[in-house]
């Protein structure tokens, strides 16, 4: 599970992340849904411990962050907005190397790197340098990765943004059953259908704070819409600045 409690992230005078509260639970999808700028991946990137809240609290599967930060990261797979791959390794390469970053080498990382580079299909490209990869398929290693050592949580940054029909086909479904494994994923997106297609439950975020929180059958109730769709509940809840943000970068 990732809780977060009050978070807050200032740069100066401005306020990025605004005491947010927040909780995926173990088996969730969570979706995190905001315009470009709303504070998405400010929150993800304190929640990896890459950056330091300004307040707040952070517990990831029981291990508070600023205590135990080791246990928390250990248990914690993230997927970057922008990962960055070394190119001149393979595909199984870099999933080794990964796996001895986590002090999970020895027995069995061989059957793990084969399970995930199948279950990510790019077991035929074991061999093959990163860097003649296209950018679904490094998208595609770089989950491989995030998922190999086994974490109760996953971290993803706008996962969709990028991906071919397939990719994302593919995605939607190796989610799904990570969390049906009891992995808990909180997945940004500054996509309405992403968040419906795929998530258990959405929180909205505008302008670093929560607006709205819910599943899509209670974000309607919320909103007192019938509509199947959620754009026009997502208008409603936001009064439609934030609408329109989104429709401009979609
Ligand atoms: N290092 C930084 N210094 C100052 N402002 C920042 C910094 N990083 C992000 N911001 C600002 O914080 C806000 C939230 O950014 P971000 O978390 O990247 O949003 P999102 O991922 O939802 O698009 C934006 O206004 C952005 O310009
Ligand atoms: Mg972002």
């Amino acid at each position: 599970m990732i809780a977060i409690e009050q978070l807050v992230k200032r740069y100066g005078s401005f306020v990025a992340v605004d005491g947010i509260d927040l909780e995926a639970a173990a088996g969730e999808i969570h979706g995190f849904l905001g315009p470009n700028g709303a504070g998405k991946t400010t929150t993800i990137r304190m929640v990896a411990g890459l950056l330091k809240p300004t307040a707040g609290r952070i517990v990831v599967n029981g291990h508070d962050l600023a205590d135990r930060p080791e246990d928390a990261k250990a248990s914690l797979g993230f997927i970057p907005d922008r990962p960055f791959i070394y190119e001149k390794l393979t595909a199984g390469e870099f999933l080794r190397f990964h796996a001895g970053l986590y002090g999970f080498d020895g027995n069995g990382v061989g059957d793990r790197v084969r399970d995930m580079l199948g279950l990510f299909e790019l077991t035929e490209w074991e061999e093959e340098l990163v860097e003649s990869f296209s950018h679904g398929m490094k998208q595609r290693l770089v989950m491989s990765a995030a998922f190999l050592h086994r974490p109760q949580a996953v971290l993803v940054d706008e996962p969709m943004v990028g991906l071919d029909p397939r990719g994302a086909k593919l995605i939607k479904r190796v989610f799904r059953r990570m969390a049906d494994h009891g992995v808990a994923i909180l997945m940004s997106t500054h996509t309405l259908e992403v968040a419906q297609e795929m998530c258990d439950r959405i929180s909205i975020i505008a302008k670093g704070r929560i607006i709205a929180r819910g599943t899509v059958d209670e974000l309607r109730q919320l909103a007192g819409s019938q509509d199947e769709h959620l754009t026009p509940v997502f208008l409603k809840l936001t009064g439609g600045s934030a609408l329109q943000e989104i429709d401009e970068v979609v």
